[in-house]
């Protein structure tokens, strides 16, 4: 890239820069609350097995599809795929993707904003966590909802308005660490006491008679979720990187670091739900079945650092939900820089300007889920669990059929010299034009209309 293109484009500073700033848009609350609930729901480890494959056979190839379109065109993924043909019906490709991380954005703050607020009640409220949850889990509550929805989001603008290295790829190094760090120490803690083995068994022992199509669909789902695919974060993140990167590499990295850290938080989660059962806090809704969902994370976990008690419960309690506002900003950060590089590149405003107006409008969407929470289920699957998927699906055929994977290649090849003639290049080319689209799509027809 040419000096001129990097200063006013953006660019990232170092290859590790790049890697923490994908793992971070990576990884979030999907993988610390998204993933334990759907293991825990839906039958453990056999959830596991199914999700790493989707992860490793659907996801990777897709993030390097994405990435090479990212970098060849260097735009925004409105922009992108209009630069790769001229047919005018291929940019709504991105259009559907800036749509879909508008729309997640904005149940996202939300959730986000309860994940911050659980550190404010323990530093200064001092209601008790437990009482904490039932008080914002009713909906009458919905102000503070949105008071900690805009507090995420100024958090999420003033490091988007610095730009690409000095915001985003700055922050990232600092949180990735940090993040890294806290989540380790409370696994070994946990796995220490009373009640934990019992959760680790349950994790780590499939149950195969749990196998349904509603499982695949929820690991597709979580799979594209939780590696940021489908909607054009990492053609986004892909058009800052350079051209001597290696893509495959940089993208085995970042699949790499977001299915360990998803794996990590199970270690965390489900250990700690027995830990709070053998404290006498009840894990099982009136069904039998373990308690998913939004629960999970903010009235078990909750109920278990209570009965902590005292200093040590405070520290736990403060920790896992800074642990969860610094995975939850990373991926924020690359859920606004979606929709306002696209403001930025198509209507020519500076980023200052982007960042604020498109920030602004997703948080009046942000303030309406705030006051109506029954909402996120619906755009969550809407826009996430289908949304994301079916862009994934629109991405492998337009790359497959019409920019054709030749030109992929060739555009991998600068930082990978020789991957066209490489077994590695065959089979992406297979996964990318036949495999993914038509597993991707037998798996959402599956589910949508015939389970
Ligand atoms: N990957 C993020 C998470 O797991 C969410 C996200 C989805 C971010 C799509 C960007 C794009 O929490």
């Amino acid at each position: 890239m040419s000096a001129l293109e990097s200063n006013t484009r953006g660019a990232w500073n170092s290859k590790l820069g790049f890697i923490l700033a994908a793992a971070g848009s990576a990884v979030g609350l999907g993988n610390i609350w998204r993933f334990p609930t759907e293991v825990a729901s839906n039958g453990g480890a056999a959830f596991l097995i199914i999700y790493l494959l989707c992860c490793f056979l659907v996801g990777f190839p897709v993030m390097m599809a994405e990435l090479s379109i990212g970098r060849r065109t260097r735009k925004n993924p409105v922009g992108a795929f209009r630069a790769l043909s001229d047919n005018k019906l291929y940019p709504l490709i991105g259009m559907w993707g800036v749509l879909c991380g508008v729309m997640i954005l904005s149940f996202y703050l939300v959730v986000a904003g309860w994940t911050v607020s659980y550190i404010f009640e323990e530093l200064f409220f001092f209601m008790g966590m437990p009482e904490w949850s039932t008080y914002i889990a009713d909906t009458g509550n919905g102000v503070i909802n949105a008071v900690f929805a805009v507090l995420f989001m100024g958090a999420t603008i003033s490091i988007v308005v610095g730009g690409v290295s000095e915001g985003i790829e700055r922050a990232t190094k600092l949180l990735m660490p940090l993040l890294i760090l806290i989540l380790v120490g409370m696994i070994i803690y946990s796995l220490t006491q009373p009640g934990s083995g019992v959760g680790l068994s349950e994790y780590l022992n499939p149950d195969f008679s749990q196998i349904t199509p509603g499982l695949v669909f929820a690991a597709m789902g979580q799979a594209f979720f939780s590696l940021s695919l489908g909607m054009g974060a990492l053609i986004t993140y892909g058009s800052y990187l350079d051209r001597k990167e290696n893509i495959p590499e940089a993208a085995a990295y970042v699949t790499f670091a977001d299915v360990g850290i998803a794996f990590l938080a199970g270690l965390l989660i489900m250990p700690a739900m027995y830990m709070a059962q053998a404290k006498g806090v009840p894990i099982f809704d009136e069904s039998g079945n373990l308690i998913a969902g939004v629960a999970l994370i903010f009235q078990v976990l909750p109920e278990l650092f209570h009965s902590m008690g005292g200093m040590l419960g405070l520290f736990f309690g403060v920790m896992f939900f800074a642990l969860l506002s610094m995975a939850a900003l990373t991926s924020t950060i690359s859920l606004l820089e979606v929709p306002v590089s696209y403001a930025i590149d198509e209507h020519k405003i500076t980023r200052k300007k982007a960042s604020f107006v498109v920030g602004g409008s997703i948080l009046i969407i942000s303030l309406i889920i705030s006051f109506n929470t029954s909402l996120i289920g619906t755009i969550d699957l809407i826009f996430s669990q289908v949304g994301l998927p079916l862009g994934g699906i629109l991405i492998c055929l337009f790359l497959g059929y019409v920019w054709k994977t030749e030109n992929a290649l060739e555009e991998m090849d600068s930082g990978y010299p020789g991957i066209g003639n490489s077994l590695l290049a065959k089979v992406w080319r297979f996964l990318i034009m036949i495999f993914c689209p038509l597993v991707i799509l037998y798996n959402l027809l599956s589910t949508l209309f015939f389970d």
